[in-house]
């Protein structure tokens, strides 16, 4: 385990694991249909990439940036786009990719602006879900696991841009936060 983190929340095999089953569902769900897989960068970059290799049906890839105002460890929800999806979307089954669903207020402003482009279908799969901390309900067609309201690092996800490249998901010693 990485000497800054308290502990292994999830394992390297449990993500890959989980993400085999989303795979086979997502697989199941869209069939011969071809899915527009959009990740929200830098997060979700690990697990679109496992999970791209997981599904069977057709599948393209896009990605989009966002940066949210406000400091880093608390989302704002005004939301700014700072590189847009390269594909237009209308009439496509588009399957938005995220690393995990903390108030849910980046998604639900993403998504509003998603619809309005006339996607055919539009869903969320995410790979976290932090149950108790949503302020606005957001519908996820596929969760990979709910944690608890704790700030988790590794499989993408950071602090301070650290951290991503860990095949684990954990929580930091709290000295690390604190300088
Ligand atoms: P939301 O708008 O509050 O749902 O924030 C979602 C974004 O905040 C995620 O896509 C992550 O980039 C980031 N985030 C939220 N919680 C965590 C966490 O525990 N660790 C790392 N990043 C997080």
């Amino acid at each position: 385990m990485h000497p800054d983190l308290d502990r292994i929340v999830l394992t390297e095999q449990q993500i890959q694991d989980r993400i085999t089953e989303i795979g086979a569902d997502i697989s199941r769900d869209y069939g011969d249909e071809s899915v527009l897989l959009i990740a929200v960068l830098r997060g979700a970059s690990l697990f679109i990439a496992d999970l791209a290799r997981r599904i069977t049906s057709p599948v393209e890839i896009d990605f989009m940036a966002v940066s949210s105002y406000g400091s880093s460890r608390q989302s704002s929800g005004v939301v700014r786009i700072i590189k847009d999806l390269e594909e237009l979307i209308e009439g496509r089954h588009v399957l938005v990719v995220e690393d995990i669903l903390d108030t849910g207020l980046t998604l639900k402003y993403l998504l509003k602006n998603l619809a309005s482009r006339k996607p055919a279908t539009l869903e969320v799969v995410t790979l976290l879900s932090k149950e108790d901390k949503q302020r606005v309900p957001i519908s996820c067609r596929y969760v990979g696991f709910s944690v608890p309201d704790e700030f988790v690092v590794g499989y993408g996800l950071d602090y301070a841009e650290r951290y991503r490249n860990l095949p684990y998901i954990g929580v930091l010693k709290p000295e690390i936060y604190s300088g």
